[in-house]
């Protein structure tokens, strides 16, 4: 009797479980991928394509530059026009001050990623510095961590969309072996889902805009203090469906909805217990 019931019980728990996963949107998965520089990247059109890739993928530029206006639109600006006109600007100090034709937009477009600070698009400033401090992560460093070579297929993507002569050097078959070396690892993630916290909410962004492992970003609230609030179900909703919730103080629209297409379910419950974990740090001290 006992056992018929044990049975029941891990039956019922199986088919509750088989049905939440899902009733869950359908979260698979097509992470973005750290690509190798390969044979065909090492021409023009390759790192332009490599660079277009970089943008909407790894990079996670679309996250803020859409047609959502947290950013510049990037995909439906002139970008000649609006890069000759940012050089020119009176406010602007930056290397490519003096600089002309392409190689202006070049030392431009390296310095709007690296240090986006020295220049900041008007209003698009971090609130309440007058447009001195932008928040854009810069992309040399964490979360983002490009390679020189993923900046310059960037530039390379940039420069091409408006329109401009491609400065930036190829990628070389050494950055091609580089590539190769360092990137194993993360060749084997692409597998399967990830079980490193850090390594998801890298891959989605979410430290460019929270202040997650250090990276101090300030577009969205603070997350310990929305896990004792939410609880893991309103963090479910929080992460899947931005805007069922919107926090106080801030407006619908910004943080991306589309992450339910990017994750596996089991990534989703580790960012869950992450975020959870923090709340417990929090307390206890
Ligand atoms: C978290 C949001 C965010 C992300 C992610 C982000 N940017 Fe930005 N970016 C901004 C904002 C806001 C501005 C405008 C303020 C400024 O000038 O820095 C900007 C400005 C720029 C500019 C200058 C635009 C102009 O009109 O002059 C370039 C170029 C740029 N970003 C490229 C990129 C690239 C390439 C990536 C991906 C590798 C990226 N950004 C990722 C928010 C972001
Ligand atoms: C482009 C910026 C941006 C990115 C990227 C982003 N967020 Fe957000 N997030 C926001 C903003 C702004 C809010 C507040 C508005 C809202 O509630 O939708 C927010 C709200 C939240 C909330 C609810 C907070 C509360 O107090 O109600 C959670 C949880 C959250 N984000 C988690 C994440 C996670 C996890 C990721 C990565 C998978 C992520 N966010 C990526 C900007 C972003």
């Amino acid at each position: 009797m006992t056992f018929l019931r044990i049975v029941l019980f891990s039956l019922a728990t199986m088919f509750a479980f088989t049905l939440f996963a899902n009733i869950l949107p359908q979260v698979q998965s097509d992470p973005p991928k750290t690509e190798e520089i390969n044979e065909s990247t090492l021409d023009v059109a390759g790192q332009i394509a490599w660079g277009q890739r970089l943008f909407s993928g790894r990079g996670t530029c679309t996250l803020c530059h859409n047609d959502l206006g947290r950013a510049p639109d990037l995909l439906q600006m002139d970008l000649a026009t609006a890069f000759a006109e940012r050089i020119a600007d009176a406010r602007y100090e930056g290397e490519a001050a003096g600089q002309s034709g392409a190689g202006a937009i070049e030392t431009y477009l390296r310095e709007s990623m690296n240090a986006p600070s020295a220049f900041v698009v008007a209003g698009f400033g971090k609130k309440g510095t007058n447009d001195a401090e932008s928040p854009m992560p810069r992309v040399d460093a964490a979360p983002l961590s490009l390679t020189e070579t993923e900046t310059n297929a960037l530039i390379a993507y940039l420069q091409d969309l408006a329109g401009e002569e491609v400065t930036v050097p190829l990628p070389s078959a050494a950055d091609a072996q580089d590539g190769a070396d360092g990137d194993g690892d993360e060749a084997a993630e692409e597998e399967g889902p990830s079980t490193s916290a850090e390594d998801i909410m890298d891959r989605l962004g979410c430290a460019g805009c929270h202040d997650l492992f250090g990276s101090e970003a300030d577009i969205g609230p603070d997350l310990a203090v929305a896990a004792q609030r939410l609880q893991p179900e309103g963090l479910r909703t929080a992460i899947l469906d931005p805007n069922a919730i919107i926090a106080e103080g801030y407006e619908a629209d910004f943080m991306p909805d589309d992450y339910a297409e990017q994750l596996w379910v089991s990534e989703l419950n580790v960012m869950i217990d992450y975020l959870m974990q923090l709340e417990g740090a929090e307390t206890e001290q």
